[in-house]
């Protein structure tokens, strides 16, 4: 038996209960009944939620030479969202049901109201997604912030700076990973759509006449990162906007959907958003934001490319793609096989009883991995148990420290995924990990 993740219709029930059941999400503030559409990132899924961003910024900004990072401010003033144009125009059309008063995404509910099935509506108006607030002690025009609604401005506005304290020049790139905020207006599918989350973004400055190939390049580039850490290639697509649903920045978006419980669904979007940020930085701010190309003599305002993903979103997608349940000895279980990459414990050391003289050499063993992979330890319940909340939390490898192991200085290492487990030698532990997890 094994039921591959988009055909179980409690997919989505089941991960989510696992996510709160073993720490990975919970409800924000549910002492208090919660707090709609905001999560909590427990013991477990902080670990993963940090690897999937380190992997992302590994492949986009360590394992290159033409992309460099940045750590911008959430709290922005006003004239960078004028700027943008998000103060205009990033807006989602709510409308309000006539009969229950709920307030819904006009787009999202085919001309019935969720709640209570009516038909009938108020006009739809322009609902503006940013969170405002106030900067200082003094209230006013001039007091006026917003919280970020995308990481993405932070690397226009920096553009001069990155420009000339790193000395790159087109095509090179700008990375950021960091929290975003949006009003939604309805939030939902766990922590699909929420109106704090993390975003991962890189803002790829280009000659404008190489704008179309970097475009394709990196939509290309996305995909395959989506591929290289576990998703089935039947679970990930590639969609082209039609021109007439581009964002008022974009010319031209593909976004790389995953196949969720729900159907296909935008897991990140690669933007070709021309000059349009430099440009209206440039204009609104009265600095010049262009890259003087000295070989050719000539001033130009670069194209940039954007593949935008979200870092919340896409570990929604990991752990649905990575949910099984198998068979193992007449018994189901329930398997995440997660990539060793994300994983939230690589390893765990698991003493097959309390006697001192096992946690003992359980500690030396620990002290050999820990620098080198994140080690959970546990010493409670049965064996068999503590196999399965191992595999039910994706742990790869499991290393089971037995009354042999005082003789032979030896350790069994048993496979999350086959079962397999192999017996060996303590001080070749380290060595044969880094070659299972390569
Ligand atoms: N700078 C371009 C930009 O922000 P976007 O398509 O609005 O583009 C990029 O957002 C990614 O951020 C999305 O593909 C998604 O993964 C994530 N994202 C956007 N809104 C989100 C939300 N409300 N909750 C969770 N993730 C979100």
């Amino acid at each position: 038996m094994d039921s591959t993740p988009p055909h179980d219709p409690e997919l989505l029930d089941k991960v989510i209960n696992l996510a709160k059941r073993r720490g990975f999400i919970f409800q924000s503030a549910d002492i208090y009944g919660g707090f709609r559409s905001t999560y909590d990132y427990g013991p477990l899924g902080v670990n993963m939620l940090r690897n999937v961003k380190n992997a992302w910024w590994r492949s986009m900004v360590q394992l290159r030479h033409d992309v460099v990072g940045l750590d911008a401010a959430i709290l922005g003033p006003p004239a960078v969202w004028a700027a943008s144009g998000h103060l205009e125009t990033f807006t989602d059309p709510l409308v309000d049901c006539l009969k229950c008063h709920g307030r819904f995404r006009e787009d999202k509910i085919d001309g019935v109201c969720p709640n209570c099935g009516s038909t009938q509506f108020t006009e739809s108006r322009a609902f503006n997604l940013m969170f405002k607030t106030q900067a200082g002690p003094v209230e006013g025009d001039g007091a006026t912030a917003y919280l970020r609604p995308e990481t993405a401005q932070g690397m226009f506005t920096n553009f001069n700076n990155v420009l000339t304290t790193s000395r790159k020049k087109p095509p090179f790139g700008i990375a950021q990973v960091g929290k975003s905020f949006r009003n939604e207006i309805t939030p939902q599918n766990f922590v699909f759509r929420t109106r704090e989350f993390e975003q991962m973004e890189m803002e790829y400055f280009v000659p404008p006449a190489e704008a179309e190939q970097w475009y394709r390049y990196w939509i290309e580039q996305r995909l395959n990162w989506y591929l290289d850490l576990g998703i089935p290639a039947d679970q990930l697509r590639l969609h082209e906007h039609e021109l007439a649903d581009l964002s008022h920045y974009s010319r031209g978006t593909t976004d790389v959907e995953y196949r969720y419980p729900w159907g296909w669904d935008e897991l990140e979007g690669i933007a070709n958003r021309g000059d349009y940020d430099l440009t209206q930085h440039s204009v609104h701010s009265g600095v010049k934001l262009e890259y003087y190309d000295q070989a050719a003599n000539e001033r130009y305002t670069p194209y940039v490319i954007e593949p935008a993903a979200g870092a919340t979103r896409a570990m929604m997608a990991f752990l649905l793609a990575a949910y099984h349940e198998d068979e193992v000895e007449g018994e189901v279980r329930t398997v995440l096989r997660l990539d060793w990459r994300l994983a939230p414990y690589q390893v765990a050391v698991l003493p097959l009883s309390k006697k001192p003289e096992l946690q003992g050499v359980s500690q030396r063993v620990l002290e050999i991995l820990q620098p080198h992979f994140s080690c959970d330890y546990d010493v409670t319940q049965s064996i068999g148990r503590r196999y399965r909340r191992q595999d039910e939390v994706g742990t790869p490898l499991c290393i089971t420290v037995d009354f042999d192991s005082l003789n032979d200085d030896a350790v069994t290492v048993r496979d999350r995924d086959t079962t397999e487990q192999v017996r060996i030698p303590i001080g070749e532990l380290l060595a044969t990990l880094r070659t299972r997890t390569q």
